[in-house]
């Protein structure tokens, strides 16, 4: 019998229902505690709605829990690395929302508390976990287009002016890159490595922050990945990936692929199709359950090392565009 892993979440927003409606879609894990940092009332409703026997209006008092597995912490951007250390001081598992922090100098004293304190810690970067991107590596790994030479993927979608939320807000790390850009971002990174070369364009908002962002990156082996992120236009928010015997398309949006088709050479074209009921963030809390109850303390899929190359990446092409958030470098 599989031990039953018993979740916390910090941080009651959007993103928090979509993950506590997917959890209640795996098997041997389920919602125990839910800390808000407003409101004892918002931690307590949201408690009712999943069955989780504890909640909190304080994300210290979360650790109180009795028999706690592990966090997922849902909060804007800037909060990610202090509520991620808290977890780790407390020596408790953390799966933490992307972008996993503001900067790599974050991200390093993250990485050091989690081996510090020998506990389990991992990026929710959800699209290495979903079936579709999955059958897209292992195409390649076939060899069925050849060597990927260039990529083209995009995310962009129109968001309502609320200058105070987290999306357009500075304060909050709030830009199309890191909330948005971060997805064609990973996938350059999952299907060519770092690059070598990083151009960059930015527009920005009356608020201060990167409404859309484009960024171009080159290789070693002259491969190109072209990249797009956009607060002011719906896209279609596919992605390609060109290889030199044919190509695969990643249908939209591509981070949470059901659909992609293979175009081998001159082949027939062949779809490979992944229907599901949840929103697909059940498999990456499966990933973090197996590494838990294998006492490992990473992910083999999303290593930590991908989150230092992810935001690495990240700090570069901010700094091509000129994107800053004040007293972050
Ligand atoms: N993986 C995905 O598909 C996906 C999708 C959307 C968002 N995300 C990520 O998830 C994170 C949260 O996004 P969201 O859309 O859920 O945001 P949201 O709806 O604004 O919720 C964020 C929650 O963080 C808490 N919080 C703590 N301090 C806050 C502050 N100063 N201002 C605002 N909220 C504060 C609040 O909960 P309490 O009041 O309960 O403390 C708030 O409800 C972001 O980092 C985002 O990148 C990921």
């Amino acid at each position: 019998m599989k031990k039953n892993i018993k979740w916390g979440i910090i941080g009651v927003g959007k993103i928090a229902e979509k993950f506590a409606t997917d959890l209640s879609a795996v098997k041997n894990a389920q919602l125990h505690a839910v800390a808000s940092s407003t409101s004892l009332e918002r931690a307590k409703e949201f408690a009712i709605r999943y069955n989780a026997p504890y909640s909190y209006d304080s994300y210290e008092s979360i650790f109180e829990t009795p028999d706690l597995d592990a966090i997922y912490i849902a909060t804007p951007h800037i909060l990610h690395a202090e509520n991620t250390l808290l977890c780790l001081k407390h020596k408790i598992p953390v799966l933490c929302e992307k972008p996993f922090a503001m900067n790599l100098k974050q991200v390093q004293k993250m990485i050091e508390s989690a081996r510090e304190n020998d506990t389990f810690l991992m990026e929710a970067m959800w699209t290495r976990f979903i079936p579709a991107i999955q059958k897209t590596l292992d195409l390649i790994a076939e060899d069925k287009i050849g060597k990927v030479k260039t990529i083209h993927a995009d995310f962009g979608f129109v968001a309502p002016f609320a200058p105070e939320k987290r999306l357009l807000n500075p304060n909050l790390g709030g830009g199309a890159l890191l909330d948005i850009g971060i997805y064609p971002a990973y996938l350059s990174l999952l299907f060519l490595g770092y690059p070598t070369h990083i151009q960059a364009i930015s527009n920005f908002g009356e608020t201060g922050i990167d409404e859309a962002t484009s960024f171009v990156l080159g290789y070693k082996n002259n491969a190109t990945a072209v990249l797009n992120c956009t607060l002011k236009s719906r896209t279609r928010t596919e992605a390609f990936i060109y290889g030199e015997k044919g190509y695969i398309h990643i249908e939209g949006r591509f981070m949470e692929a059901k659909r992609i088709t293979l175009y081998e050479g001159e082949n027939k074209p062949v779809k490979f199709s992944f229907p599901r009921k949840t929103f697909g963030y059940n498999f990456e809390i499966e990933e973090v359950n197996e590494c838990l109850r294998e006492g490992r303390k990473e992910s083999e899929k999303m290593p930590l090392s991908m989150s230092v190359k992810l935001i690495s990446l990240l700090d570069e092409i901010r700094q091509k565009a000129g994107i800053i958030y004040e007293g972050i470098d």
